[in-house]
């Protein structure tokens, strides 16, 4: 399976960078790539979406259709997702409805050195992205006070504590179960408090696509 990873961040020490970078470490047997491509996306402009698209927008265009599912990690601006990502999403999204994002299981989670774990930005992104029609998948991960969530060695000192008071706040909400059948109410753990569970997620998410994908390559 192929999971594009992408950092809503451009800084060089970015935490949301660090956090892909331990999702990468648990996604054994996956192929993880972090796409590098949001600071050569140039500003959306109607005019210029045409065909040859700019390269850096066919790249990415490129890059997320190939990828199975996709896994982004967003810091937060002023209880708003960063405007180089929500661009790069607006690129992304065209042609509509047809675009590269359509039906793709996405994965959202985000790092701020606020309180909140980027908690806003993360409601936001997962707005745009189902305007684009993504699968946006219902686990999350919130990673608050992320100047003092990784060790020396780039991993979550505590993944569940870092994570779970906001997923504990949220244990009402309904989860929709991998095979998408009925709706059923899972408890804050069960959802999630640890990011090993969001690579088991998308895993689970994506078995039945690439089954069926490699049926059609004959595999
Ligand atoms: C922030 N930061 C921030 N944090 C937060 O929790 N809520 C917010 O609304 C904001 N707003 C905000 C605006 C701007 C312009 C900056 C530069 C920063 C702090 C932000 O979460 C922190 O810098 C993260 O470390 C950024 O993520 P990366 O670059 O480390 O991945």
């Amino acid at each position: 399976m192929r999971v594009l990873a992408v950092s809503g961040s451009l800084r060089r020490d970015s935490h949301n960078r660090r956090l892909l970078a331990a999702a990468a470490r648990l996604a054994a047997g996956v192929e993880f790539t972090v796409w590098d491509g949001l600071a050569d996306v140039p500003p959306y402009d109607e005019d210029l979406d045409v065909e040859p698209a700019p390269a850096a927008v066919a790249q990415l265009r490129a890059a997320l259709a190939r990828a199975d599912a996709i896994l982004i990690a967003t810091p937060e601006y002023n209880h708003s997702l960063p405007g180089a990502l929500k661009n790069a999403l607006d690129w992304a999204s065209r042609p509509f409805p047809a675009n590269s994002l359509r039906g793709k299981p996405v994965a959202v989670v985000g790092a701020s050195t606020g309180m909140f774990g980027a908690v806003w930005a993360q409601a936001e992104l997962r707005r745009v992205l189902q305007a684009a029609g993504a699968h946006v998948v219902d686990e999350e991960l919130a990673v608050p006070s992320a100047h003092e969530a990784f060790d020396d060695g780039g991993e979550l000192r505590d993944a569940a504590s870092s994570s779970c008071p906001v997923m504990t706040a949220r244990a009402s909400r309904w989860a929709v179960s991998p095979e998408g059948s009925r709706p059923r109410r899972t408890s804050s753990r069960a959802r999630g408090c640890r990011p090993r569970v969001r690579a088991d997620v998308i895993r689970a998410r994506t078995r039945g696509r690439g089954r069926a994908a490699s049926r059609a390559r004959g595999a």
